[in-house]
């Protein structure tokens, strides 16, 4: 899919459709009041006759009469100008790209001369992954990816941006998309290595023998009853100073997710595909910060197995020694994630970052606590989670912080090891996994946790984007880099 500009008068545009948008409480731009004229002006009637209001989300279609060169036009609702943030953009325009790839429209305009430029990146990022759907193995698609959406008056660099960004959430949707059949530990690894050559990255691939060599006990246990071996993979970007200490990104890339022998049903286990999110959100996130040329070094690490069952699992009070050299109880084989973690977050400070964020699909108690669209936010410093927090919220993408308050350490304490892999009980599930993650963060690097169980992958389709992967905080990521 391009993103390219155009500056063609818009009546004069050949395309499939013709996005214009509408903010409730301004009136039309010069470009939207020349397409009216050239309809008839159906589109003051509308509005005179409360039909298009410009409310969030509306969609109003016209066919285009002859005169003008698309075969349709769709005006957009975006609500008050004033409150019109990330989240009403991608509301919006992901609603009008969702509808119109509903039939094959190769070629897609949008005339939105009243958005600022963020709010443009904001719109084309929307309009991207609004055309793209899951349904990757069905012959007949139900979405149609636009071949080329073109901005009437967009700034280059905003574009620009905005192209590499949507192309990113798409990649971390697919990667999430794909069934474990597809995508496991191995053939995510080739996927990351393949993105690396062609973003200029460095990477590093170990396999299951580097892996028992660098003691990685924790991530190994978990991986034991697949057949499908392990991978952890290490991408750089070195954008900025050599010798600055990097930013860290990693993700819990659990390619399948039965739960072990603590087995799930199968009502939990079959989106358990979606358990890479994690992993898949970093590698999206480190292919459009390396294109962008984001000028920060950049670390990331990406924990892969698959948590299966055989002869081979690993077991209930199983005692695992982590790469830190602590000690683990395992008291559930479905608290898979943060042994993952445990190991990965250890790889990671081996590059003195400066910062560390992680993100994983890791506790159902999240969903619980926040709904499905609001990731929990868990940090042993409060000024960084603040600050992913806000750039989080500038990228439409919304993330709640959960109190680390100590009490909730006491529940991982083991009588026979270190530190045991689960709570007392359910409550406060999401805490006590982040007390874990903490128990293997030094305590005077800022880390924040960020559990994205919810809004990494829809059960079902929502107006702006199909059912699946969502390739939520690819953008938030990404923007954390570029400062
Ligand atoms: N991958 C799951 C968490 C999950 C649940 C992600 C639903 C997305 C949707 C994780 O590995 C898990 O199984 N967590 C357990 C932890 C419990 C055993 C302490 C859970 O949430 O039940
Ligand atoms: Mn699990
Ligand atoms: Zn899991």
């Amino acid at each position: 899919m391009r993103v390219v500009s155009t500056n063609d008068n818009p009546i004069a545009i050949a395309a499939d459709a013709l996005v214009l948008a509408k903010f409730s409480d301004v009136e039309w731009d010069d470009d939207s009041r020349a397409i009216d004229q050239a309809v008839g002006e159906s589109l003051t009637r509308l509005v005179e006759y409360e039909r298009l209001k410009g409310s969030v989300g509306e969609l109003t279609t016209l066919p285009a009469p002859t005169g003008v060169q698309a075969k349709q036009i769709v005006v957009a609702g975006l609500g008050e100008r004033a409150k019109c943030g990330a989240t009403e953009i991608r509301r919006a325009f992901g609603a009008a790209a969702k509808s119109i790839a509903s039939k094959a429209c190769p070629r897609v305009v949008v005339v939105a001369p009243l958005l600022d430029n963020d709010q443009c990146e904001s719109a084309l990022v929307a309009m991207q992954v609004g055309c793209v759907g899951q349904d990757l193995h069905r012959a007949e698609k139900r979405l149609n990816a636009f071949d080329e959406i073109a901005w009437r008056g967009g700034d280059d660099a905003a574009l620009y941006r905005a192209a590499i960004l949507g192309q990113a959430v798409n990649l971390t949707r697919e990667l999430v998309n794909e069934p474990a059949n597809i995508v496991y530990p191995a053939s995510f690894a080739d996927r990351a290595n393949q993105v690396a050559t062609e973003c200029g990255m460095e990477i590093e691939i170990w396999d299951q023998a580097k892996l028992e060599e660098e003691k990685c006990g924790s991530l190994l246990a978990v991986s034991r009853g697949s057949s499908q071996p392990p991978r952890l993979v290490i991408l750089r970007w070195n954008g900025g100073e050599p010798g600055d200490a990097p930013l860290a990104l990693v993700g819990k890339g659990v390619t399948f997710d039965s739960g072990g022998l603590s087995l799930k049903p199968s009502e939990g286990m079959k989106t358990m595909k979606c358990d890479m999110a994690g992993a898949a959100t970093v590698l999206g996130a480190m292919s459009a910060i390396s294109r962008l040329k984001s000028p920060t070094n950049v670390v990331a690490v990406m924990g892969l197995v698959e948590n299966m069952v055989s002869g081979d699992s690993y077991k209930l009070g199983d005692v695992l020694t982590a790469r830190s050299g602590k000690t683990i109880e395992v008291l559930n084989t479905d608290a898979e994630g943060r042994l993952v973690l445990a190991d990965a977050l250890n790889v990671v400070q081996d590059d003195k970052p400066s910062r560390i964020i992680d993100l994983a699909t890791l506790t159902g108690a999240c969903l619980v606590a926040l709904g499905t669209e609001v990731a929990g936010l868990m940090a042993n410093d409060d000024d960084w989670r603040q600050e992913v927090q806000d750039t989080a919220e500038a990228c439409g993408e919304a993330a709640w912080p959960l109190p680390m308050f100590a009490a909730f350490g006491e529940q991982i304490k083991s009588q026979v090891a270190d530190i045991k892999n689960i709570g007392e009980g359910r409550w406060g599930g999401s805490i006590t996994a982040a007390k874990f993650l903490e128990e293997f963060v030094d305590d005077d690097i800022p880390w924040t946790h960020i559990d994205i169980a919810g809004p990494a992958f829809f059960d079902s389709a929502k107006p702006w984007i199909d059912a699946g992967g969502a390739g939520s905080f690819v953008r938030t990521l990404a923007r954390i880099a570029k400062a």
